[in-house]
């Protein structure tokens, strides 16, 4: 299997791109626009057909790359069902088979970060979105975001998962590149929470700053956007 975690600085974004090998499919989750080449290029290096495109939910903090691969590649461009984005041409609901060749993700509707956050689970590993961090959580204090709903996504869905299962988040802000539910379980502060007021009383004390892009990123990601009308624009 090929399996590659970018990292994009600007935004601290984590894009994966998963193959079952040279020559093959492939499909990416969560690609920033800005790093498009990037992706093209590797995909080259390993003679690798891009499929199908995943975003976990749309991003506040960076513009998708789904349109741009979309327009480069003709891949098809997936999110969960409760997505407003209209690039989408592929919607999932909860607990959907996604596949490419002989490898198969199950997609997990996950609330709570916003309304359409959605996790994908692959054998060994799952793809969090900004559900479940390592030793954190996504903050719920826009785009619909629901503290109850993310306490559930968590513990009634993410933390179900095989303790030995790895954590791929899509973003990290301190060098960590993945984890276990086992350790998340054991380390990360916000889950230490004994009912669901107790993790909403966390998530509302937050205090965090309004991303930088979020005035330009949420609208361009639900429109979807090339990089020439990025560059128009
Ligand atoms: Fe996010």
């Amino acid at each position: 299997m090929i399996f590659n975690q970018f990292f994009d600085k600007t935004s601290s974004t984590y894009t994966y791109l998963i193959s079952s090998g040279k020559g093959r499919e492939a499909l990416i989750i969560d690609p920033v626009i800005e790093n498009t080449e990037e992706y093209i290029l590797y995909l080259k290096r390993f003679n690798l057909k891009l499929v199908k495109v995943i975003d976990t939910h749309i991003h506040a903090d960076h513009i998708s790359g789904l349109k741009e691969l979309q327009n480069q590649t003709s891949c098809a461009t997936l999110m969960g069902d409760q997505s407003p984005a209209e690039v989408v041409t592929l919607k999932v609901k909860d607990n959907e088979k996604i596949k490419i060749e002989n490898i198969e993700l199950i997609s997990m509707h996950t609330p709570g970060h916003t309304d359409c956050s959605y996790s994908f689970y692959m054998n060994d590993r799952v793809f969090t979105g900004d559900t479940l961090l390592i030793n954190s959580t996504g903050r719920t204090d826009f785009q619909n975001g629901n503290s109850i709903d993310q306490y559930h996504s968590l513990f009634d869905r993410i933390l179900k998962l095989p303790e030995k299962t790895f954590v791929y988040p899509a973003h990290d802000y301190k060098g960590n590149k993945s984890c276990t539910i086992a350790k998340q379980k054991k380390t990360n502060p916000r889950l230490q929470v004994k009912s669901a007021e107790q993790y909403v009383e966390i998530m509302n004390n937050l205090n965090l700053d309004i991303p930088k892009m979020m005035d330009v990123a949420i609208p361009a990601n639900k429109k979807g956007l090339t990089i020439k009308e990025l560059n128009e624009s």
